[in-house]
């Protein structure tokens, strides 16, 4: 069997959303300390719904694939949507990643909920203050 899926292979080969939201709304940013990989999430919001959605990610091909498929996924979606969606289902939905792997895909999580934590601090908006923890590792790199 091969290490990667296809639709991992698909997402890393052609990226969906890569790029900078110019005046994004939110804006998140996270990094793997052992690989010194970075990913970085722009949000355009309107109305609590994500209407745009872009990253850049400079790391491994699990972690651009991780991004491209898990901002495919908060696309078009309510705020609260995108931050129940777990590594596991950015997993999944590639079809699944190498063990080794894995972590590749909790970046795009921590990324997602750093800029949706962002959008809320700009705004003085309340969250979930379980957010803030989730967060807090979010700026290693
Ligand atoms: Fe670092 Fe994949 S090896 S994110």
């Amino acid at each position: 069997m091969a290490l990667y899926s296809e639709k991992v292979m698909d997402h890393f080969r052609n990226p969906r959303n890569v790029g900078v939201i110019e005046n994004a709304d939110g804006v998140g940013e996270v990094g793997n300390a052992k690989c010194g990989d970075i990913m970085k999430i722009y949000l355009k919001i309107e109305n609590d719904i994500i209407v745009d959605v872009k990253f850049e990610t400079f790391g491994c091909g699990s972690a651009i694939a991780s991004s491209s498929m898990a901002t495919e996924m908060i696309k078009g979606k309510p705020l609260s949507q995108a931050l129940e969606l777990t590594n596991k289902a950015v997993a999944e939905a590639l079809d699944g990643l190498p063990a080794h792997k894995l972590h590749c895909s909790v970046l795009a999580e921590e990324a997602i909920k750093n800029a949706i934590l962002d959008y809320y601090k700009r705004n003085n908006l309340p969250y979930d203050p379980a957010l803030e923890e989730a967060c807090a590792h979010c700026d290693e790199e």
